[in-house]
């Protein structure tokens, strides 16, 4: 399969407002030309970014308010990039975590998280692979999951668990797929610094942080170049190497103190201690 090339052809980010998403909106309008599909729940980050892509880097840019939690937002965002101009590539980003003992996640939470980082992210593939396989258009898809989805991480077992699923399902369906000219990247990067590491809980972990830009650049190679499974950073790739040589309890054990020592930092009102 020959490499993606976005120059003014329709790409999908969803989770566009913050973070990896809105730097990989950033990189793909400036550095590779893309027209694009932002996607998010706060209308007015993604507008803004609209204006600024628009302005900076000549490029048509259709924003959809969706919450990813709730079906019927799921549904018209499949229609609105289905419809309208033609999809050439999707980067499936948008997700939450909870961080803290999981006995505090409630269950209406533990839904929610389940929602945006599971249920909307299958139904989004299965729809856009199948419009894929019937056009019989080139393209590409890519899941965004999580190191923690390798090696499950204590304090966010939850999360850990929805970014397990879908590397499992995409690793599977990738499979499936007929079609010569698609492809199905599952890219799974360790910590980023976003918003969703902004918080006193990660303090402690902030110097395992990578930069955002270098994961968004990594990402987009990934997608592009058409890689299978794709974790960004050379130190993350001998890690994860290297990691599955030793026995899995005793990676999971140094991450349950590595993480409950950070939590243990922040008191229950979440002030530092
Ligand atoms: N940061 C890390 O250390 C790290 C590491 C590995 C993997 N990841 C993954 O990278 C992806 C991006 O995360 P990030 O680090 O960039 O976090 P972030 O800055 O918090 O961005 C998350 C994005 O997802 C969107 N989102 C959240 N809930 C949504 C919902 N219900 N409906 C629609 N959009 C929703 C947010 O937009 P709105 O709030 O405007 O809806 C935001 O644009 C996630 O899948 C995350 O699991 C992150």
């Amino acid at each position: 399969m020959r490499a993606l090339d976005f120059n003014n052809k329709w790409v999908l980010v969803t989770g566009a407002s913050s973070g990896l998403g809105y730097e990989m909106a950033q990189q793909l309008a400036h550095q590779h030309h893309a027209n694009l599909i932002i996607a998010a729940r706060r209308a007015d980050k993604l507008h803004q970014l609209k204006a600024d892509l628009e302005h900076d880097a000549n490029v048509q840019v259709k924003v959809i308010v969706a919450d990813l939690s709730v079906p019927e937002d799921v549904e018209r965002l499949i229609s609105g990039c289905l419809n309208g101009q033609e999809l050439y590539a999707a980067v499936l980003n948008a997700g939450i975590t909870h961080f803290g003992p999981h006995a505090e996640l409630s269950q209406h939470a533990f839904e929610l998280l389940v929602q945006t980082n599971v249920i909307s992210v299958v139904r989004l593939t299965g729809e856009l692979v199948k419009h894929f396989e019937q056009t019989r258009s080139e393209g590409g898809i890519m899941i965004v999951s999580s190191m923690a989805g390798i090696f499950p991480v204590p304090y966010q077992a939850a999360y850990s668990g929805t970014k397990s699923f879908l590397i499992g399902f995409a690793n599977a369906l990738a499979h499936e797929i007929q079609s010569r000219v698609l492809s199905l990247t599952i890219f799974a990067p360790g910590g980023i610094v976003t918003e969703m590491t902004a918080t006193e809980q990660f303090n402690d972990l902030q110097s395992w942080l990578m930069p955002v830009r270098q994961a968004a650049k990594e990402g987009i190679y990934a997608l592009k170049t058409r890689k299978f499974n794709y974790v960004p950073g050379a130190i993350n790739r001998v890690g994860n190497v290297f990691m599955k040589l030793l026995p899995k309890k005793m990676i999971i054990s140094i991450l349950a103190k590595t993480y409950q020592r950070s939590l243990s930092k922040v008191n229950k009102k979440g002030k530092i201690q």
